[in-house]
């Protein structure tokens, strides 16, 4: 296939509270602060000029998750199969892309709908070192910033638009004890990317990953949590499919975060998918009702 979706190259989110997604943001998670208005806060996590662009406005919670295409003619394959697949792309002027910071995007919205997905090619690299405010050195580069996990309405629709028209491989699929399944997929080494999954639940994003390389930096995050930085959403656990040691947080915008390190990698040449039977081999237990998304699963 021409033109794959390489990694997770940003994610745009609207709040209420800029200064709370600061704190949480640097404070908490480690990222570092890049750019900061009255209006927009972007967070650097790598060699990128930003990762996380969060803006001011009334519509609390993910704007867009923005896909890397790699290359100009990446993103014009990718553009074509989405327009083939119905899904109307549509091109981003050069001022969208400066704001963006990025060469050239399209944009098309979520099956479901509540964000869009914008593909891109080059996004920005900065001059500055990056430095976190918590010492965390964070799994992403050419790995992309983490991955999403989004309940949505239907499988196969997300399925097709994620592995046939974007170039998304199977990493496996978790029977939830609690009725459905997710499906993970990769697009880089990270097991996974994208997590789909069809529940009886509020629809949209559940969560955003975020990898560091060192479990005392997970450890000291936990502490913050549990002395009331932001709330717990589940406790500290380990994930079957990829292994990864992490606790979910409520961000300000009411999605969950995950923070977590030692997660496997794919090596598309011997790879094959499998099936488990649940999302944890200890811990991640629930605490703190929802009204937002779906429980934390992955
Ligand atoms: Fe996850």
């Amino acid at each position: 296939m021409t033109g794959k979706v390489e990694q997770l190259g940003y994610a745009r989110i609207e709040t209420n509270d800029l200064d709370a997604w600061e704190a949480f943001g640097c404070d908490l998670l480690g990222f570092m602060p890049a750019e900061r208005t009255d209006s927009q806060l972007k967070l650097r996590m790598d060699s990128y000029a930003y990762r996380l662009d969060i803006r001011k406005g009334p519509n609390e919670g993910l704007s867009a998750l923005g896909w890397d295409c790699g290359t100009a003619e990446g993103l014009a394959a990718i553009e074509k199969r989405l327009a083939d697949a119905g899904f109307a792309p549509v091109r981003a002027s050069k001022e969208q892309a400066d704001d963006r910071m990025v060469d050239e995007y399209v944009t098309v919205r979520d099956i479901d709908g509540g964000f869009d997905l914008e593909f891109f090619w080059s996004l920005r690299n900065a001059t500055a070192r990056f430095v976190s405010p918590t010492d965390a050195t964070f799994v992403a580069e050419d790995f992309g910033l983490g991955h999403a996990f989004q309940a949505v309405s239907e499988e196969k629709p997300y399925a097709d638009l994620y592995q046939d028209v974007l170039g998304f491989r199977l990493s496996d699929h978790i029977d939830f004890p609690t009725g459905g399944a997710g499906k993970f997929l990769h697009c880089n080494p990270r097991h996974h990317s994208m997590a789909i999954g069809q529940l009886s639940r509020n629809l949209g994003l559940g969560h955003l990953m975020f990898e560091v390389t060192d479990m005392d930096i997970v450890g000291r995050a936990y502490d913050k949590v549990l002395e009331g930085a932001a709330p717990l959403f589940s406790t500290l656990g380990r994930h079957t499919n990829d292994k990864m040691v992490s606790f979910y947080v409520g961000s300000p915008s009411g999605f969950g975060v995950e923070y977590g390190v030692g997660g496997i990698t794919i090596d598309e040449d011997t790879w094959r998918p499998t099936r488990y039977s649940d999302a944890h081999y200890w811990g991640h237990q629930r605490q703190t009702a929802r009204t937002e998304a779906e429980t934390p699963k992955n």
